[in-house]
C-alpha cells in the first residue's frame, strides 16, 4: 500500500489491512453519517454547450437555446484559499462531507439513505494476475441501492424536494430507478417510472416496494425518454433523466472527489468506467476541474477508460472514428443492461472528458463480462454487478494492448453489487 492511502479512509488492501480500514472508519464515524451542515456555494446553471446561463432556484432541465445538459457552477474563487481540505476531517464519511460543492444550501433539504464514503480496495491476485501491483477497486455496491446511482438519485431528490417538487419521472435502465424511487419515498415525493420490460427483477420489484408508479415498456431508455418527454408537462411531472437534470451530475462527481481523498490529493494513473448515460466519466472529470480550481490538486488527471458492450458501443464507435458527437446505436443488447444506453444526451461531454485526459473507449463482449465476474470473485472475493466487471474484461485488453504500464495506479469502477 503507498504512504497516501494508509492515511486516508477506507482504503485497503483486502485480506491485509482490514485494521487501517476500521481505524479510520471510526475516526470518521464519530459522528453518525446524516448530515448536519450545509454550505453549498452554487451560484448558477450552465450550459455545457453555448454558455448561457440560468438561475438554480427554479427547476430547469436543459438549456432552453441549444438542447444540451445544464451543469451546475460554484464560487470557486471564494472557496479558494478559505475553505481547506482538514476541515473534511471533523465530516461524517459520506458524499455530503463536501457540501460546499454540492447544491444545497438547507440541511433540512437534504434526503439521505446513509451515502457512506465507498471503499477503495487494493486487488492483490488481480493485480498480480495482470502484472500490476496497483489495481484498486472503488467499490460502489455499498451504497443504498446496492449501486452508484443512489449518489446521483440522493442529489436530485434533495434538489427536487429544496424546490417544491412533488412528481418526478425518469426513463431509467434499472438502477435509477430503483434508487430514485427509495429516495423519492424517503422524501414523500412520487415517483413515476419508465424502463424495459426485461429490467432485472431486482430493479423492478424494488420501484415497486417503494410505491412508484412503474410503466414496463417495449423498448429500450431512450424510447422510455421518448414518453417522458411527451408526456411530462400534461402531467406535471419534472424530468429526472441523466444529464437533462442538472444535479445528478453532481451527485456523481463525490466519487471522484472521495478518489482524489483517498488517494491523498494525488489522483491515480487510469480510471475504468463503465459507460451508459456517462454521467459517472461526466461528473468525475467535472468534479476533478472543481478541484483543481479551489486549489485541492494539480493539473494531474488520470487517463478516463470508457468501457461499454459489443453489443451497444456508440461512444466506442465515436471515439474510433474521431468524432465529437455519438451517433445512436441500433438494436442495443448486453447482459449488462447499464450499458444497454443506444444514445446520451452528454456524448459530446463524455468524448471531451476521454480525449482531454488522453483516455481511450473500449468495448468487450458478454463472454468476457461473465468471465471477469467469475475472476473478480474467485480472487478477490467481491460480488458485482456485470457492468463492474466489464472494467475488468477491459483490463485484460488494455493490458494486451500496452495502454496500462505495470508501474501504474489502475482504479476500476465497480459501480453495483450482484444481483440474481
Ligand atoms: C451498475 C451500473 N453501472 C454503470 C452504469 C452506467 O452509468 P453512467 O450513466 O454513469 O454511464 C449504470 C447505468 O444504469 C449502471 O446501472
Amino acid at each position: 500500500m503507498n504512504s497516501f492511502s494508509k492515511r486516508v479512509s477506507p482504503s485497503i488492501a483486502p485480506g491485509e489491512s482490514t485494521k487501517t480500514e476500521i481505524k479510520t472508519l471510526k475516526k470518521h464515524s464519530s459522528k453518525n453519517t446524516h448530515p448536519t451542515e450545509a454550505h453549498g456555494k452554487l451560484e448558477r446553471l450552465e450550459c455545457s454547450k453555448c454558455g448561457e446561463t440560468y438561475p438554480h432556484t427554479v427547476p430547469q432541465n436543459v438549456c432552453n437555446t441549444c438542447g444540451k445538459p445544464l451543469l451546475a457552477r460554484y464560487a470557486l474563487e471564494q472557496l479558494s484559499g478559505t475553505w481547506t481540505r482538514d476541515t473534511l476531517l471533523s465530516r461524517p464519511a459520506s458524499l455530503w462531507r463536501y457540501s460546499e460543492l454540492l447544491p444545497i444550501s438547507d440541511p433540512t433539504d437534504i434526503v439521505t439513505l446513509g451515502e457512506t464514503m465507498t471503499p477503495l480496495l487494493r486487488t492483490k491476485r488481480l493485480g498480480a494476475k495482470f502484472g500490476l501491483p496497483e489495481v484498486w477497486v472503488k467499490d460502489e455496491s455499498r451504497l443504498p441501492t446496492g449501486s452508484f446511482k443512489a449518489r446521483g438519485l440522493a442529489m436530485a431528490v434533495s434538489k427536487a424536494k429544496s424546490l417544491g417538487l412533488t412528481q418526478l419521472a425518469i426513463p431509467s435502465a434499472g438502477n435509477a430507478a430503483t434508487a430514485l424511487s427509495v429516495y423519492a419515498a424517503a422524501a414523500g415525493i412520487t415517483a413515476h417510472i419508465f424502463m424495459p420490460q426485461d429490467t432485472p427483477a431486482f430493479n423492478k420489484e424494488t420501484c415497486h416496494l417503494a410505491g412508484a408508479n412503474v410503466t414496463l415498456i417495449d423498448g429500450l431508455i431512450n424510447d422510455a425518454g421518448r414518453i417522458v418527454a411527451e408526456r411530462k408537462a400534461r402531467e406535471g411531472w419534472f424530468d429526472v433523466s441523466t444529464l437533462k437534470e442538472p444535479y445528478r451530475v453532481e451527485g456523481k462527481k463525490t466519487m471522484g472527489f472521495e478518489l482524489a481523498e483517498q488517494f491523498g490529493w494525488e489522483l491515480p494513473d487510469v480510471i475504468i468506467y463503465p459507460t451508459g448515460g456517462g454521467t459517472g466519466i461526466v461528473g468525475m472529470w467535472k468534479g476533478f476541474a472543481e478541484l483543481e480550481a479551489i486549489g485541492w490538486i494539480d493539473k494531474k488527471r488520470p487517463r478516463f477508460i470508457s468501457v461499454q458492450s459489443t453489443g451497444c458501443a456508440p461512444i466506442v464507435k465515436a471515439w474510433e472514428e474521431g468524432a465529437t458527437e455519438a451517433t445512436p446505436w441500433q438494436d442495443a443488447h448486453t447482459v449488462a443492461s447499464g450499458l444497454r444506453v443506444p444514445q446520451a444526451i452528454g456524448d459530446f461531454l463524455i468524448l471531451e472528458a476521454i480525449r482531454k485526459s488522453n483516455g481511450a473507449a473500449i468495448a468487450v463482449s458478454d463472454d468476457a463480462i461473465r468471465e471477469a465476474m467469475q475472476l473478480l470473485t474467485t480472487t478477490e472475493g467481491l460480488l458485482t454487478c456485470p457492468e463492474g466487471a466489464a472494467t475488468v474484461a477491459a483490463l485484460k485488453q488494455l493490458v494486451a494492448n500496452g495502454m496500462i504500464q505495470p508501474a501504474e495506479r489502475v482504479v476500476l469502477f465497480n459501480t453495483g453489487g450482484y444481483q440474481s
